[in-house]
């Protein structure tokens, strides 16, 4: 989703712009100065913001930005779970912190983050209320770890969340959905609920009356970006050990749901702005 806000213009570029922050591959030539890599090795990077280029069959990259792909993780995986698996591992230990006796509340819960959140979430424990936007996609929100899944499209959210909790609310929301769902989160959290927003589906959150956090219950509200939680390295290797453990372990299941050439880049934009999507989608050079 986010190389398509980059695309939009609602996240800041310059052009001219190869798209891309994140991808896979295998190192072809090295500076004669790079002594912690060897030509033929797998590496997987996420970039940091403002600095994309990942479309390409072929790019020059610093070496500080790569990571070795482990043995039992394809290059496909890692394409599609570095930059979702951080964003993650971000929500559910850094921005909210779940604990196994909390119930929680997932939008796109069968999408690329959502299905990994969902699960990391599920592994810690926690129960976790899933959000769909269809009932294609309610088992794959089930097979994520969800224990209940609203079908957005034919249940009213904030009633079946209170219903789901005794009528006390979740205390935390993970809302990736953004402009069209701000609202109905609020009302899901219970009192002092901490309310991340940490995506953008359905456009970008207008300007909030922080009033209206006091008069919902001492609510907190968080705009989070998963590049400030990681900007030291021991965290960020501490997230990406953690990430790949899950994943070659079989606890962290990654779903690719499309696979485009990357000549077709633009379908693959068009499928993710669907809706229809589970899971990650790829593209292959
Ligand atoms: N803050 C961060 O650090 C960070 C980092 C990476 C990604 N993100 C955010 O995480 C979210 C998920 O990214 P993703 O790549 O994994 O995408 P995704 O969740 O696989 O796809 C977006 C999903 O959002 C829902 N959606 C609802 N209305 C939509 C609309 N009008 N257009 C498109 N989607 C709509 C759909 O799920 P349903 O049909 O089930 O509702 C859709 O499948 C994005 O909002 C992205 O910006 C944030």
């Amino acid at each position: 989703m986010v190389d398509t806000y980059i695309r939009k213009g609602l996240y800041a570029a310059s052009l001219p712009l190869i798209p891309g922050g994140e991808a896979a591959g295998t190192i072809e030539e090295l500076a004669a100065d790079i002594k912690d890599f060897k030509v033929g090795d797998r590496v997987v990077y996420v970039m940091p913001p403002g600095t994309p280029g990942a479309y390409s069959e072929r790019r020059v990259i610093e070496a500080r930005h790569l990571l070795p792909i482990p043995d039992g993780i394809s290059d496909d995986i890692a394409a599609a779970s570095l930059l979702k698996g951080l964003t993650a591992w971000t929500l559910v230990r850094k921005t909210y912190p779940v604990k196994s006796c909390d119930t929680i509340m997932v939008y796109a819960a069968a999408g690329g983050v959502g299905s990994i959140l969902c699960q990391w979430a599920h592994h810690i424990g926690a129960r976790v209320i899933g959000v769909v936007g269809s009932a294609a996609k309610i088992l794959s929100a089930r097979q994520n770890g969800c224990t209940e899944v609203i079908d957005r499209s034919q249940q009213d959210i904030v009633a079946t969340v209170r219903k789901l909790t005794d009528g006390q609310g979740v205390p935390v929301v993970y809302d990736s959905l953004g402009k069209d769902t701000f609202e109905q989160s609020l009302d899901c959290l219970r009192p002092t609920g901490l309310m991340i927003s940490y995506g953008n589906a359905t456009g970008a959150v207008p300007p909030v009356n922080i009033l209206t956090l006091m008069q919902k219950g001492s609510l907190f509200l968080t705009r989070p970006q998963f590049f400030h939680y990681l900007r030291q390295p021991e965290v960020f290797q501490q997230a990406v050990g953690e990430l790949f453990e899950l994943i070659k372990t079989g606890r962290l299941r990654v779903h690719i749901g499309r696979r485009f050439p990357l000549r077709e880049a633009a379908q693959a934009h068009a499928a993710a702005e669907s809706t229809l999507t589970i899971g990650s989608t790829i593209l292959l050079p």
